[in-house]
């Protein structure tokens, strides 16, 4: 479905299947906060194109769910643990537990962590909170299993998810755009680093994908959803389904010579925000038409 802004887009199978069905198989992926939101529409979906996943995430009860659902697309596809990636030690005990199953072949970094604020208002612990999910609590994940993958000397894949305003930055979610823009230089450092060794390290930048989690914090009620949609030149929201292909598609083998990259989707908005006359737009034909005379004289 083409919504223009549906808070919470079911996981639409509307769109027309662009892999094949075994695409994922024989891949086995972490996911970070794969319990909710975007990690779990990404989840399902490698799940479907033959992945097997473990997620994880602070709740176990979200997580025993998610896991559930995703067992009955296909038996045996997830496990989940709880950790909570802030700690380096639960997350070294979860990257242990997982390789004494089966190694992995890949991560999906999407935990994340933020809040709309005056930057003037923050405490040191609320930068702490943030930074400590989004870059810190990242950094663990990858370095735990980079490691692994270069003593196994095994290929490994890294996947980031960052948003269009790590590359800007942006007002009011400060401890955010330092975080994700920490991640973004993790990966083409990491890219570099590791590449040799076969580990590639990629990043997708989303623009808006409506989540319960992150539309509660991140949009006052009430803020004009007509506001919000003209800053996007497709006039839309992000499906959960495209941003879980773009991310089937950078897992998968076929993608392998993308390495230290970051691909924005977000149907042009960062690009029309940053574009000098985007607001000619709001012109009139009459208006045009004026200008064009004024040119002349
Ligand atoms: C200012 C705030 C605040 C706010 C909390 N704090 N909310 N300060 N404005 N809105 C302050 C608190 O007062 C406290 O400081 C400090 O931050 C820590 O607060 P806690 O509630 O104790 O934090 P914690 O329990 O650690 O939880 C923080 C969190 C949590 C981990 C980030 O909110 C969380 O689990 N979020 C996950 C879900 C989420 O945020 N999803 C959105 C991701 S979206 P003091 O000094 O008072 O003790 C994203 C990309 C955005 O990342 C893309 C948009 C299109």
């Amino acid at each position: 479905m083409l919504n223009a802004l549906n808070p919470i887009p079911p996981f639409a199978n509307t769109l027309v299947d662009m892999f094949q069905r075994d695409l994922l198989q024989n891949k086995r992926v972490l996911i970070t906060g794969g319990g909710t939101g975007l990690g779990k529409s990404m989840g399902r979906r490698l799940v479907e194109l033959g992945a097997d996943v473990v997620i994880c995430g602070r709740r176990e009860e979200v997580l025993a769910a998610t896991a559930a659902e995703f067992n009955d697309v296909r038996k045996g596809a997830a496990r989940w643990h709880v950790c909570d990636i802030r700690d380096p030690e639960a997350v070294a005990a979860m990257v242990d537990a997982v390789w004494k199953v089966a190694p992995l072949d890949a991560l999906l970094n999407n935990a994340a962590g933020n809040f709309i604020a005056k930057s003037e208002t923050l405490s040191h612990r609320a930068v702490d909170a943030i930074l400590s999910v989004v870059l810190h609590g990242t950094a663990y994940v990858t370095l735990a299993c980079g490691r692994r993958w270069l003593a196994d000397k095994r290929p490994g894949n890294v996947l980031s998810i960052l948003t269009t305003y790590a590359m800007t930055g942006s007002a009011y979610v400060v401890p955010s755009a330092m975080g994700k823009a920490g991640i973004l230089a993790m990966t083409r450092s990491l890219a570099v680093e590791w590449g040799s060794q076969g580990i590639r390290l990629n990043a997708i930048a989303p623009g808006p994908f409506p989540t319960e989690g992150a539309w509660k914090r991140l949009f006052p009620e009430g803020m004009a959803e007509k506001r919000m949609l003209s800053r996007i030149p497709l006039g839309r929201v992000g499906e959960h389904q495209e941003l879980a292909d773009l991310a089937a598609f950078l897992l998968a083998d076929q993608s392998g010579f993308i390495n230290g990259e970051t691909i924005a989707i977000d149907g042009g908005e960062w690009l029309k925000g940053a574009g000098q006359f985007s607001m000619m737009e709001e012109l009139s034909d009459d208006m045009w038409e004026q200008m064009k005379q004024q040119g002349k004289g």
